[in-house]
């Protein structure tokens, strides 16, 4: 059985569904739900479904990321992972920490990467006039919103759509990607997921 930890910064609706996924015959399970925001919902939505959270805010390390993440390894360190997940997780780590976890360290962006890295993802594919948009999970590489895919999923970008409009769509969407996709690396395959 593979361990996963997941690193959440807001609501975690991309740690819920994996979470929700790993029961039964699924080769991995939760250990970890950690966050560098002691508020963020996502850890109150994964001791709800009964994993042990985490939380080291950054904000007294005043952008030091090297202490801030030697104190978050601690805690994810003890729970012995063999996977990493990034949930929607806004501190960006330093290659000293993306080393570590090389090879099973794996993040969800909101855009059909390579195209939109970083931040404002939908608004940069609407004022692009893009006709559709979608999500990406990728390994994690010390370059930002970088790394082999692993999977991706496309939807359609419809007349009247707003950035809201979009992320909506994109996110139901990213419910159902990482969770195929972390089956699939959980069992040892790194063959991309094309989704729909
Ligand atoms: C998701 O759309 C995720 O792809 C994005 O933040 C949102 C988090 O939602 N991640 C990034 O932008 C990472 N750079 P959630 O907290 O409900 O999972």
């Amino acid at each position: 059985m593979r361990r996963v930890a997941i690193l959440v910064s807001g609501g975690g609706s991309n740690m819920v569904a994996p979470v929700r996924s790993m029961t039964g015959d699924h080769p991995a399970r939760p250990v970890l739900v950690a966050s560098n925001d002691p508020a963020a919902k996502g850890l109150e939505r994964a001791a709800e479904l009964g994993v042990p959270v985490a939380a080291v805010d950054h904000r007294p390390f005043r952008g030091d990321r090297a202490a801030f993440e030697a104190e978050l390894l601690e805690p994810i360190l003890a729970a012995r992972p063999d996977i990493l997940c990034l949930a929607g997780f806004m501190r960006v780590l330093t290659a000293e920490f993306v080393g570590r976890f090389a090879g099973r360290m794996l993040n969800i962006h909101p855009s059909l990467l390579p195209k939109y890295p970083g931040l404002h993802t939908h608004r940069r594919a609407l004022e692009a006039g893009d006709a559709e948009a979608g999500c990406t999970v990728h390994e994690v590489t010390p370059v930002l919103d970088d790394g082999p895919i692993l999977g991706q999923a496309r939807v359609p970008i419809l007349p009247g759509d707003t950035a809201g409009t979009l992320a909506a769509r994109v996110l139901g969407m990213e419910h159902r990607l990482y969770p195929a996709v972390l089956r699939r690396f959980a069992a040892g395959d790194r063959t991309p997921v094309f989704l729909p």
